[in-house]
């Protein structure tokens, strides 16, 4: 397995370009099982996840092409059958089963495993299916669901941790060819889910309200071909955005929406860090001394999950006491034990993360244990004094296009070691 290397302490500076959304390029590349006809997308980022959900679609009978970040596919004969060792590898594909019941009305799913991030049930998804007028039901480790027809109808999709992001994009997609409007009361907000809604219209379905927590959607008879361009990745943009701040001397991210990353861009703001916007360009530059932050995760657009590891390592080596509450998965803190290994002062009391900044880290070998852990531990390891190695890069090369290269080009000395 391989292992990425860093000499900490350089200060990161130029520019880099955004890739297209991981969270946006996958339920789209699901949406095309609803129409026969080929459909082109583009800025489709080079990922294991992406890479993974193009071998289900084949296995479904999708004939795939893809030119670097472009993709053509086209189902004309698909079956509803995704079998467990391909659906294993990534939870997000649990929304190839929305697509498929609209399509096809009917699919069979292994059940998504969970992960180190928490428990990641799936009840909502269901709920919105069987609204719809679907039976569900779960054997053998497998989803099965089944409708004679679905029928339009008012669903709330909003849980205890709130609204469910794959949730509302697999409710959406099932809905476009049922018979009557159907609405989604407590639906997701996020840039991706309104990306998913905008390529759904565009292959001629009426979705209204993306974007809002009410979603309606008036079935069509059949939905036809179409070409996208992906949003670009808010996580990544944040991601980078954090190492610009943790030690950057002013870094700029390009081909980036600063719309969509307003919730990250406050909070550094907010840390002291000047940051500046242009265009679909996104500065930070340090700012004098940091100060300390209280960040609670929420849904969009609030503080995003996905940036809550990043920040928790920028904030462990900014001086005074931090505060960081985790209201979406609130177990999601793997990468706390792997930062204190690194000298970071972090206690965790349930879902709340209390930091006291540190004057610095030290490099030293540490694991990753999921995606945005990994990257955490990346950007703590460009701060640290010595050297830090990250192992089980894979996490990273599921979401991050290219991490150590683009970073590599921001003046880090960091590399891939092949184990
Ligand atoms: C999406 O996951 C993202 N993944 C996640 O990003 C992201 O962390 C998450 O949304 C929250 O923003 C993709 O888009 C591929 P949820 P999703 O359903 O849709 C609970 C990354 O790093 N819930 O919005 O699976 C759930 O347990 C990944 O790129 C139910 O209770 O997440 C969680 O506490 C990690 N029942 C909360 O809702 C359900 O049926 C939000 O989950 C569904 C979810």
């Amino acid at each position: 397995m391989d292992k990425i290397r860093i000499h900490g302490g350089r200060p990161l500076s130029g520019s880099i370009k955004i890739s297209g959304s991981k969270n946006s390029a996958l339920p789209i590349l699901a949406a095309t099982l609803l129409t026969k006809e080929p459909c082109t997308i583009r800025r489709v980022p080079d990922l294991s996840d992406t890479n993974y959900m193009l071998q289900i679609l084949k296995h479904l009978g999708a004939e795939v092409e893809r030119a670097s970040g472009t993709v053509n596919i086209a189902s004309a004969r698909i079956e509803s059958i995704a079998p467990y060792d391909v659906v294993r590898k990534m939870r997000a594909s649990v929304c190839v089963i929305g697509p498929l019941l609209g399509r096809c009305k009917e699919a069979t799913v292994s059940m998504p495993g969970g992960c180190v991030i928490g428990d990641r049930p799936i009840d909502l998804h269901l709920r919105g299916f069987e609204a719809l007028g679907a039976a569900v039901r779960v054997e053998g480790g497998n989803i099965k669901v089944f409708a004679p027809k679905l029928t339009g109808a008012v669903v709330n999709l909003r849980g205890k941790f709130g609204p469910t992001v794959l949730g509302t994009d697999n409710v959406m997609m099932a809905a476009v060819l049922a018979d009557g409007t159907t609405v989604i009361e407590g639906a997701a907000q996020e840039p991706e889910v309104v990306d998913l809604a905008n390529f759904l219209n565009k292959m001629g379905a009426k979705v209204e309200g993306a974007g809002t927590r009410r979603i309606i959607v008036e079935g069509v008879k059949e939905l036809h071909g179409t070409e996208h361009d992906i949003i670009p990745d808010r996580i990544e943009t944040g991601t980078f955005l954090v190492a610009g701040a943790i030690c950057g001397k002013g870094i700029t991210v390009k081909r980036a929406d600063a719309a969509h990353v307003t919730a990250v861009t406050n909070a550094l703001l907010s840390c002291g860090y000047r940051v500046e916007t242009k265009a679909d360009t996104i500065s930070v530059f340090p700012n004098g001394t940091s100060k300390p932050l209280e960040i609670s995760t929420e849904p969009y657009p609030g503080f995003p999950t996905d940036m809550q590891a990043q920040m928790c390592a920028l904030l462990s080596t900014t001086k005074g006491i931090s505060v960081i509450t985790e209201n979406i998965f609130p177990q999601r803190y793997m990468h706390v034990a792997e930062l204190k290994r690194m000298g970071a002062q972090v206690d965790l009391e349930g879902s709340t993360a209390v930091i006291q900044g540190v004057d610095h880290l030290l490099g030293a070998p540490v694991m990753a244990s999921d995606l945005r852990a990994s990257a955490a531990l990346v950007l703590a390891g460009l701060k640290a004094e010595g050297v830090t190695e990250v192992s089980r890069v894979y996490h990273i090369d599921r979401g991050y296009e290219h991490l150590d290269e683009k970073l590599s080009e921001l003046g880090a000395e960091i590399e891939r070691v092949k184990a």
